[in-house]
């Protein structure tokens, strides 16, 4: 029998498949629908210290084998996650889950860990997931993962508020992401996770104008997996840290693969707005997508 688990900072996984942030809520609605335990875990929503709405609509546009979506973290804040979230989760799901942690300057980021390490939850945490691709307002609007200084100072200020696995998650709008990647790890991060939505915009022929309210968005689905492979690849041989990768990921087959390029665990984002039961589906198909392909164990592979 094949064997599927894999080790993420020094937590088994049963499998490696992990719902991406942003595309799961805080794992409710997917509970209805079915067993949410058979995961390797899920990451939630990106959380901030107040609650935010988000962009104004539109703010999905499709695209040939993939979407863009300009969101913008909306999220009930963090005291709300604490509160109401994750008791109705702690319900539904026995694994630990893996908390993203959004913020507009290293300090919110630092207090949003912090409430979170400190409330009466927090055992249900395994990992610490910190979006870097979020804009700082200190420092001109630029996204804290576009700088290795900026993405170093957040996480040396978060790896003071919690002793857990801290996973730094990569925006791949920049150059050189495995130098990020190196910035992140010489300032004690765990883990990294790669790629966040790549930027872009669209326009609608009729109105001459772009589709998304808030003008560009972030591209994500099929359509960018080879250039998540390729970042995966790149960083996971310049760190000595495990990376989670994803981008496009829709498939078994397409788990194999993020793992072939240096993987530890795979992240699946769009795949579940396409269709709800995706990364159950990926799941089930694991064991027999390993055996056609000769492989025994996923952690050796
Ligand atoms: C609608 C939507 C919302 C997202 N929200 C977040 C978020 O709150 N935090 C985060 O770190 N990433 C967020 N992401 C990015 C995904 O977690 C993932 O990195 C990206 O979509 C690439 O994976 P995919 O091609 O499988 O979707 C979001 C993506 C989508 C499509």
């Amino acid at each position: 029998m094949a064997d599927t688990r894999v080790e993420l900072c020094g937590i088994t996984l049963d499998n490696p498949v992990i719902p991406a942030s942003g595309t799961f809520g805080y794992g409710r609605e997917f509970a209805e629908l079915y067993d949410i335990n058979c995961l390797g875990t899920f990451s939630f929503k990106g959380t901030t210290l107040e609650p935010r709405f988000g962009n104004e609509t539109p703010r999905i546009a499709e695209c040939p084998s993939g979407m863009l979506n300009s969101v913008g973290l909306q999220n009930p804040g963090v005291d709300a996650v604490i509160s109401e979230e994750l008791p109705e989760l702690r319900k539904l799901f026995s694994k630990p889950v893996m908390a993203n942690v959004s913020g507009f300057s290293a300090d919110e980021y630092c207090e949003v860990t912090r409430r979170l390490a400190e409330s009466d939850v927090s055992e249900m945490i395994g990992w610490y997931e910190i979006n870097i691709s979020c804009p700082n307002v200190h420092g001109g609007g630029m996204s804290f993962g576009t700088d290795p200084c900026m993405a170093g100072e957040v996480v040396r200020a978060v790896r003071k508020v919690t002793d857990k696995p801290l996973i730094i998650k990569l925006s791949p709008n920049v150059t050189d992401i495995a130098g990020i990647a190196k910035a992140c790890e010489a300032e004690g991060a765990d883990g990294v996770s790669l790629i966040n939505t790549l930027m872009g915009m669209r326009f609608d022929l009729r109105t001459k104008k772009p589709i998304l309210a808030n003008v560009t968005g972030g591209l994500s689905g099929p359509a960018v997996l080879p250039v998540a492979l390729r970042m995966v690849y790149q960083t996971a041989c310049a760190v000595d840290i495990p990376v989670v990768g994803m981008g496009g990921v829709s498939s078994a087959e397409d788990v194999l693969e993020m793992m072939m390029a240096g993987a530890a665990a795979v992240e699946v984002g769009a795949a579940n707005l396409r269709d709800p039961f995706a990364s159950k589906k990926i799941i089930d198909a694991l064991t027999a997508a390993m055996e056609k392909y000769g492989i025994d164990k996923l952690s050796e592979i």
